[in-house]
């Protein structure tokens, strides 16, 4: 007999429509409208969801599932802080051997679930002067240096979930929102610590940078050189989501420091600050839910 292979759309709805049914089943609300990604060693903000919805990514139908350590390949949802949010604990890169499309099925199934704001966190290497390890700062813009779009194909128009979105050609001058930059800012003053802002430049990876190359990244304007989180910007701002992108300089660039580059070092200091991202994050995440209040139609 022969099977109709589903299409990429049908894999996205078949894997929403199936995490619905368990959120809702557990929590009793409508889906979740806030999602938090979070990267390398970055997962304790799943910690304090009371009362969590626990979906492991290998039981999620068509789900792609992490092969890195540090990301534990999770879906945490319940209540943070008072409010409904859908936690992506661990997510898939380029350089695992994924497709584009795979890297961001995950934030296709958001947007299918109705979420209306994603915070991407992640581990990056710091350009900037000045940057700190363990510092957190929030994505103003980034240079996609990935060698790829994920949107690269037919478009397909259906993933306009949202009024406008779904589009061949859309706008990315704000990709990562003001207005959730400002609330993100807010928080950290409450917390008692100043967010920075930068420019986050991606590429596919795995190999780390060589030092000419932080030089010329310097130079083209970019403050944070990571793995991850503009493929699904890319994806998120294509269906009408709002990003806030928040990166944890978890190491000086390569040439900035007299150490050698290595993942146990990423994950060790991603370790050392997944408190005060997740204490950010809990704060956070009423303003968000108030600004979509707010701007509902
Ligand atoms: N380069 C690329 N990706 C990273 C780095 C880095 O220095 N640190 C954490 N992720």
């Amino acid at each position: 007999m022969v099977s109709m292979s589903k299409t990429y759309f049908d894999r996205v709805m078949g894997a929403a429509a199936f995490l619905r049914e368990k959120l809702e089943s557990a929590t009793g609300e409508a889906a979740p409208q806030i999602a938090m990604v979070l990267g390398s060693g970055l997962g304790a903000a799943a910690n304090a969801v009371e009362q969590p919805v626990i979906v492991p990514y290998a039981e999620i139908p068509h789900f792609p599932r992490s092969t890195v350590e540090g990301h534990s390949g999770r879906i945490v949802a319940g209540p943070l802080n008072g409010v409904c949010v859908v936690i992506m604990q661990g997510r898939v890169h380029y350089y695992e051997g994924y497709t584009p499309e795979q890297v961001t099925f995950p934030m296709r199934v958001l947007g299918a679930l109705g979420v209306r704001a994603v915070v991407l966190t992640n581990a990056a290497g710091g350009i900037k002067e000045g940057y700190r390890v363990g510092q957190l700062v929030a994505l103003a813009d980034h240079i996609n240096f990935t060698g790829f779009n994920p949107l690269v194909g037919t478009n397909e128009a259906r993933f306009g979930f949202r009024p406008g979105s779904g589009l061949r050609f859309f706008d990315m001058t704000e990709a990562y929102s003001k207005a959730l930059r400002a609330l993100a800012r807010e928080a950290a003053q409450e917390e008692g610590f100043e967010l920075d802002e930068g420019v986050y430049l991606a590429l596919s990876g795995p190999s780390f940078e060589t030092p000419a190359e932080i030089r010329a990244f310097r130079t083209l304007g970019a403050t944070l050189v990571g793995m991850s989180t503009v493929p699904e910007t890319i994806v998120a701002r294509h269906m009408g989501i709002e990003v806030l992108g928040i990166s944890c300089v978890t190491n000086l660039a390569a040439g900035l420091s007299a150490t050698r580059l290595s993942h146990e070092e990423v994950f060790e200091a991603g370790r050392q600050v997944e408190d005060r991202l997740a204490r950010l994050l809990e704060r956070l995440t009423p303003k968000i839910a108030a600004r979509i209040r707010q701007t509902a139609e």
